[in-house]
């Protein structure tokens, strides 16, 4: 996408042009002066920081989850905020199967045994995991990421089963068969989590639902790390209870508990969900479009929900 054919002319974008996102203080320094901020995950939006930018009309998060920023703050501000739904679904999906097959097949083991030496020749007993086919894979959230998630897991011959938050069932879907979040932690072989981060969902999983679930369950999180007792999950996966985790997602990001970092059962992965060039080139221009429609005064496509 070349940004210019987004704004049009008589817009001066200021592109960040580093691999990692600004500080707090270039975050504050270059945003002085402008009416829209493109942000990520990584960049904090809150009051203190707000008040340092007068000029500011529209957030524009390029990403789908928005806990990083305060948007009560913002709307006491008057400053909007936009996200980016629906672009980085596939992209997300994908990574959570390539951590769930990673997780049951033993990838990150097998692939360390090799590259340092360890692979005397085949072995009748050797990294055995699991297969999928047959297994019941259990989706806690059913929104986009969780669906096309169930997708993926149908044509590994897995059952899906699938919680909504207060546990309102849906019809007629091709994929999953609603139940209970207690039902969904009993039954689950998997658990891949697909809800927001955000106050309702902090430590939706902890200690309580570590001890429903069946012993060995594999928990897969692309959603956001404050969603589990990240204590509690290193706990379960000492006592067996959890066999292994596929985490892409952290409780206090980019810190990872070093309980998680000492364990062979679990992938860990730095946030990558929507790290593709397709998923990424999206995120920029749905990012871009609505900040320049808030800017021209007209309504955002991608308004976040109350
Ligand atoms: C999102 O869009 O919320 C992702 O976590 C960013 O990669």
């Amino acid at each position: 996408m070349d940004a210019a054919d987004v704004v049009g002319p008589g817009v001066m974008i200021d592109v960040f042009a580093h691999e990692r996102g600004p500080t707090r203080e270039e975050l504050i320094d270059r945003g002085r002066a402008c009416g829209a901020i493109v942000t990520s995950v990584a960049d904090r939006i809150d009051r203190e920081l707000l008040e340092q930018l007068p000029s500011l009309r529209v957030i524009a998060q390029a990403a789908v989850g928005y806990d990083n920023v305060d948007v009560y703050a913002c709307r006491a501000r008057g400053v909007i905020v936009t996200h980016t739904p629906g672009v980085l679904t596939e992209s997300t999906a994908d990574l959570a199967l390539a951590l769930l097959l990673a997780c049951a097949r033993r990838v990150r083991e097998g692939e360390a045994m090799v590259r340092e030496g360890r692979f005397g020749g085949w072995s009748p007993t050797m990294l055995l995991g699991h297969e999928l086919d047959g297994k019941t894979l259990g989706l806690i959230g059913y929104g986009r990421i969780a669906r096309a998630v169930a997708r993926r897991a149908d044509a590994f011959g897995m059952r899906v089963i699938a919680s909504t938050r207060g546990d309102v069932p849906f019809e007629n879907e091709p994929y999953a068969v609603h139940v209970t979040l207690r039902e969904l932690l009993a039954e689950s072989d998997v658990i891949s989590l697909h809800v927001p981060g955000s106050r309702a969902t902090r430590h939706l999983i902890g200690e309580p639902e570590f001890a429903r679930m069946k012993r060995g369950v594999v928990l897969i999180n692309t959603a956001r790390g404050t969603v589990v007792d990240e204590a509690a999950m290193v706990r379960a996966l000492e006592r067996g209870q959890l066999g292994g985790a596929g985490l892409d997602v952290y409780e206090e990001e980019p810190r990872v508990h070093p309980g998680l970092v000492a364990r062979d059962d679990v992938v860990l992965l730095p946030h990558l969900g929507s790290a593709t060039r397709e998923a990424r080139a999206r995120m920029a221009s749905s990012a871009l479009r609505d900040a320049m429609r808030v800017l021209r005064g007209d309504e955002p496509v991608h308004l976040v929900p109350e």
